[in-house]
């Protein structure tokens, strides 16, 4: 039996109460359906700025009547302290997933980001300090390792930042040590790799490449890559970082308090991303063309190669992802298939 798997029967025999911040989202709102799936009280919190309320509708599908009166949802935002207040003051952890993603919408608007990113962490945990929380767990980022080469990524060594979205996610490293040093308060950092998988969103500027070529591809557009093709990501199926974020949260002793990458220790090029995604496409529909591609510049802020050591997580908490890249495509794609077509129906 994996550690994770001990953890979620002893789960199911224990009911503890979890906050859950940007619950909507796609990380937030596949963390909300697996902790109700294992009879857990859920508090989640969300200003819908990236989230969907289809992504709560969708994980109430997924769960039986008795497991979503287990879910309680405050519409309020990080940015006011009252807000994390209210979210973590009967929880027993906490899952901070809540921040404005991507390098390209920090470029475009670095104040924002730093506001929700920064000013949101430091009001989690500061509220939930106050609360005497038992686990706090916050959405680290990949994108701290910067410019530093090295491969794979170590967790302490890190370059310099490529953007203010991994200034952020750096900063929110920072804050969680110094609540340990200075209030005795330990947080853990989980660095995602490329996390991909239902609910992540397709549309919109800041689409992240997965959503956005399986839709393309859908829709027989030509596929536009940012570069040769072969700058390289560690992908992780959301199930991996679920997991991840589980054992954090139960984490004791030593363990607790760390930052630790989560991925699947696989670097995937872009030119052979296009293949997995294509070869799963046509497992549920044959007809599919194979995309015309174009390449084109490389992106401003983008690392050209990222692969995790993930030996840390698996010594320290248990992690053994379940799920690698072709198979994470796979199990995603009855997700994108159904929800790109009811994009697709006339309102
Ligand atoms: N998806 C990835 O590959 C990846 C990689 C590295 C780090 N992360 C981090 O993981 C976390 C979750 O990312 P995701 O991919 O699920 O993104 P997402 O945009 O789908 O989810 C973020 C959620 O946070 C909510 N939110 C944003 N600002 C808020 C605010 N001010 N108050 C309350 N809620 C707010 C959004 O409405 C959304 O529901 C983020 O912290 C992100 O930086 C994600």
């Amino acid at each position: 039996m994996t550690k994770f798997e001990q953890v979620k029967t002893d789960l199911l025999r224990n009911q503890y109460t979890w906050c859950v911040t940007g619950v909507a989202g796609f990380i937030g709102s596949n963390i909300l359906e697996t902790l109700l799936k294992l009879n857990q009280k859920v508090v989640g919190l969300d200003n819908f700025s990236t989230g969907y309320q289809k992504n709560l509708n969708e994980a109430k599908s997924a769960v039986s009547s008795t497991q979503w009166a287990n879910f309680s949802f405050i519409e309020g935002d990080i940015r006011n302290f009252e807000d994390c207040q209210k979210a973590v003051i009967q929880c027993d952890y906490v899952l901070h997933q809540a921040a404005l993603g991507s390098v390209p919408r920090s470029l475009d608007d670095p104040i924002t980001t730093n506001d929700v990113n920064v000013g949101g962490q430091l009001n989690m945990l500061t509220a939930a300090r106050d609360a005497g929380i038992k686990g706090f767990v916050y959405a680290a980022s990949s994108s701290t390792y910067g410019d530093h080469p090295g491969l794979p990524k170590v967790e302490d060594i890190i370059g310099s930042p490529l953007s203010p979205y991994a200034v952020t996610k750096y900063v929110n490293e920072l804050y969680g040590s110094v609540f340990e040093t200075a209030y005795n308060f330990k947080s853990t950092g989980l660095r995602y790799f490329n996390v991909f998988g239902p609910r992540q969103d397709p549309q919109g500027a800041y689409a992240a490449v997965i959503p956005l070529w399986t839709a393309s591809i859908i829709a027989g557009d030509t596929l536009y890559i940012n570069g040769d093709g072969e700058t390289s990501r560690d992908f992780c199926y959301v199930d991996n970082a679920v997991q991840a974020n589980i054992l954090a949260a139960l984490a004791q002793g030593e363990a607790a308090g760390q930052v630790y990458n989560v991925a699947c220790n696989v670097r995937t090029t872009l030119n052979e991303l296009k293949g997995y995604i294509h070869s799963s496409l046509v497992k549920f529909d044959g007809g599919v063309a194979a995309p015309e591609v174009v390449y084109r510049e490389f992106r401003d802020g983008d690392v050209r190669h990222s692969q995790a050591d993930i030996s840390k997580a698996a010594s320290l908490l248990g992690f053994e992802p379940t799920h690698q890249i072709g198979a994470g495509i796979d199990n995603a794609m009855p997700w994108y298939l159904n929800s790109l077509q009811k994009e697709a129906e006339p309102a």
